[in-house]
């Protein structure tokens, strides 16, 4: 399984790269006004200093609604850096941009999906992700686990090559669940990464050892 980090903030994303376990990272509009990111110029700029940390696919999403607007984008977007990965909404126009991008061997994550019936298009398109959002669902009383488990299912049964890259994955549970439901993609907060360090177990068994060490070597 494939660990991204979702956030745009430079600092986490070199924290989560150097622990050595990241193959990718996912931005969002919200993400990236939350650092304060705004303009062409800067937006475009920010993504190329992420791109400069982390070799791996990094997700870029387009703001625009329409097809051709969302195509524009997308392809300046791509021209950046081939690890680049177009996200494109889960919407009409967003359908016919991923077809687009497909025949164009421009890599693209489907978002904002929060149904198997969505994954399929998505599918269909010839989305290289599609990002079904576990927690949101979570948050209005739905079970978005079940969703990873029925689309794994359903790209199963006709080998689909679009990866499921689980989204809005909130704690350590969510992210081993993926793992057990076989999302290949798991997008989180740098700190759900480090969450799976912890274990008493493991900080009791460590200060036992060194102090037994430290007895012997008086
Ligand atoms: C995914 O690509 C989204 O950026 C993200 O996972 C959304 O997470 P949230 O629901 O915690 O905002």
């Amino acid at each position: 399984m494939k660990f991204f980090v979702d956030t745009a903030n430079l600092q986490e994303i070199q924290e989560a790269h150097d622990l050595g376990v990241l193959d990718g990272v996912t931005t969002n509009p919200s993400l990236m006004a939350k650092e304060g990111i705004f303009g062409h110029d800067n937006v475009m700029a920010h993504y190329k200093q992420i791109c400069e940390i982390v070799d791996g696919d990094i997700s870029a999403e387009v703001i625009a609604t329409d097809y051709e607007g969302m195509v524009r984008e997308g392809e300046l977007l791509a021209e950046l850096h081939p690890n680049i990965v177009v996200k494109v909404p889960m919407i009409r126009d967003g359908v016919k941009a991923i077809r687009h991008f497909s025949e164009r061997g421009i890599k693209t994550n489907c978002t904002l999906v929060f149904s198997a019936g969505q994954a399929i298009l998505a599918a269909k398109a010839g989305a290289t992700y599609v990002s079904p959002f576990v927690g949101r669902l979570d948050d209005v009383s739905t079970d978005g686990l079940q969703l990873i488990e029925q689309i794994v299912h359903i790209y199963g049964n006709y080998g689909y090559q679009t990866q499921v890259l689980a989204a809005s994955v909130r704690h350590v549970m969510h992210l081993v669940q993926c793992a057990e439901l076989g999302a290949d993609v798991v997008t989180c907060p740098l700190s759900v990464i480090t969450g799976l360090l912890n274990h008493p177990l493991t900080d009791i068994g460590l200060q036992k050892f060194l102090a037994d060490h430290a007895k012997g070597n008086k």
